[in-house]
This record gives structure tokens, C-alpha cells and sequence, in this order.
């Protein structure tokens, strides 16, 4: 299917590494141009070549999404080079296993900390590409939420993270102004993801006898899912095809979850 993306422009924030590389890689194999930005200047040069090649142009920035400064300056940047943007990506997220398991016993500050680095990052990085999106009337802004947002058993501050993100998107979605101006506003709620280097990945390597019984008991498919599968998906949500998906908080999860 031809996703009509072809000559879009798009950010996704956290697009150096696992799901949002995965969807920086998707945007880019439709015909989308695509800037990322991540921490690690390693990392954000080898994906911006990958982008390039598949054709299209790509964009690194250095930045830290937790520094209202730094998203400032992406979005600005962008903009500037660009002088259009049509898909946000809010990918830059987790803290899934900050703080312990004692709620008693972990610090306010880590509330915050997941709050701010889900939460205030996206509506940061929303609300300085809106008004370029208003411009062009058309635009698509995805957020990275988690089935650990759409039901309690998480970590708390995660969970709840997790959700005002679902709720953010979904409350910007009923503003008659955004949305008649062609602008769609939408979450994903992955379940686990294997994502090499890093922590589920570790488990499977020290452990994979009980890492498999772990994934049989949990997950219906029998496996995790992979970050081009959640990527796929939101390539859709982005193309014109899906236009009338606004407001919709959409599982990828291979049945994992427990909620309807
Ligand atoms: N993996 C899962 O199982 C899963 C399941 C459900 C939902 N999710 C959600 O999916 C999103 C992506 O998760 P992932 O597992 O793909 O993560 P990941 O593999 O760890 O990649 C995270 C990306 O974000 C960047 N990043 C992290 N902190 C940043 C910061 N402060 N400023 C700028 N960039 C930052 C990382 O690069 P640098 O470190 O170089 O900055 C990297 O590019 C998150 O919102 C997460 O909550 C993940």
C-alpha cells in the first residue's frame, strides 16, 4: 500500500535507537524526510545515514528533551532548515524500572523525573510544531504511551505517565481548530518490545530458560514484539489513509494486555 507520504516532513524525537529508530526508518522507506534527536551524537549520525539511505533527507540534532532549552532549539532548527513539518513523533519516554518497587520508599522527584521525560517533552515538542502543521493544513502528531498506561500493575509513576499521555493526545484531538485544519492527534500503546541492548534483552541473555518461560506464561504470540512492528503501525496513522483515526489510542501488543 502506498502510504501517500512521499516529500513529508517528520521529527521523531528518541529516533537513535528502538522504536523510534524503527519508525525514523519506516517514515523515511515511505518517502518522508526525517530529523531525529537523541543524546548520543554516535548513535544520531549512524541512523541519520540510514535515512539518507533510503533516499530522503535526514536531519541529526544533539539534545537532551528533558531541557525545555533543547526542544526549543530542535524545533527551531528544524523549522528553520525545513521551514515546514508535517508528523511529530513523541517517542523520547520511559522509567519503566526507576525507582523500586516500594512505592513508600522511592522519591517524589522520580514521579516528576517520568512525568517530565514522557509528558512535558511531548507537550513541548507539540505545541512548537503546531503552528507550522496549522500552516501547511495538514499534520500528524504520535505519541509513544504503553498498555502500562491503559492499565494499573506497573510501576506507578510510569503507568500514570503512560496515561496522561493517551489523555493528552486524545484532548487535543476534540479541538474542533486543530483538527479541521487537517492536524490528527494519536497514541500507541506498545506492549513489550524486545529492544537489543537493553534490559529485557539482558535478561534473555543471563537467563534464556526462564526469560522463555516468562514469554510463554505472558505474552499469547509466545514472543515479544519487534520495534518494525509498532513502527508499521504508526506509518499507517501517519499516512492520509488514515485520516479518520483521530483521538484513538491504538494496542500494539500481540494480546499481552488485560484491558478492552
Ligand atoms: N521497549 C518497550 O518494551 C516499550 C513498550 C511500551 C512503550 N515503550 C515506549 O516506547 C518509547 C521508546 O522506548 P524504547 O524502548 O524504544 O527506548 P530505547 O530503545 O531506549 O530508545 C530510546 C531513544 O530515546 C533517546 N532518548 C532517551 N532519553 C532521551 C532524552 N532525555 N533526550 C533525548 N533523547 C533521549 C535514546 O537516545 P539517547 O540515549 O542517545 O538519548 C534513544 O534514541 C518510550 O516512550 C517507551 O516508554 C517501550
Amino acid at each position: 500500500m502506498n502510504l501517500g507520504l512521499s516529500g513529508k516532513y517528520a521529527l521523531v524525537t528518541g529516533g537513535s535507537h528502538g522504536i523510534g529508530r524503527a519508525i525514523a526508518i519506516a517514515l523515511a522507506a515511505e518517502g518522508c524526510n526525517v530529523a531525529i534527536c537523541a543524546r548520543n551524537v554516535e548513535r544520531v549520525a549512524e541512523v541519520v545515514e540510514e535515512i539518507n539511505g533510503q533516499g530522503v533527507t535526514g536531519l541529526g540534532l544533539v539534545a537532551d528533551v528533558t531541557k525545555p532549552r533543547d526542544i526549543e532549539r530542535v524545533t527551531s532548527t528544524i523549522i528553520g532548515v525545513w521551514g515546514k513539518l508535517h508528523i511529530l513523533i513523541n517517542n523520547v519516554g520511559g522509567g519503566g524500572s526507576w525507582g523500586s518497587d516500594d512505592v513508600e520508599k522511592t522519591s517524589e522527584n522520580v514521579w516528576k523525573e517520568v512525568y517530565d521525560k514522557n509528558v512535558t517533552a511531548a507537550i513541548g515538542f507539540t505545541m512548537r510544531c503546531l503552528p507550522v502543521m496549522r500552516k501547511e493544513k495538514w499534520g500528524r502528531v504520535v505519541t509513544i504511551s504503553s498498555i502500562c498506561g491503559r492499565e494499573a500493575g506497573g510501576r506507578p509513576w510510569y503507568s500514570m505517565a503512560k496515561s496522561a499521555q493517551i489523555s493528552f493526545m486524545k484532548s487535543l484531538a476534540v479541538k474542533h481548530d486543530l483538527v479541521r485544519d487537517g492536524i490528527t492527534f494519536n497514541s500507541v500503546a506498545p506492549g513489550q518490545i524486545m529492544i537489543p541492548d537493553t534490559g529485557l534483552d539482558k535478561k534473555q541473555k543471563e537467563n534464556p530458560e526462564e526469560f522463555n518461560k516468562f514469554v510463554m506464561d505472558n505474552f499469547p504470540l509466545g514472543r515479544l514484539g519487534s520495534p518494525e512492528e509498532v513502527a508499521n503501525v504508526v506509518a499507517f496513522i501517519c499516512s492520509d489513509k488514515a485520516r479518520l483515526v483521530n483521538g484513538a489510542s491504538i494496542v500494539i501488543d500481540g494480546g499481552q494486555g488485560k484491558s478492552l
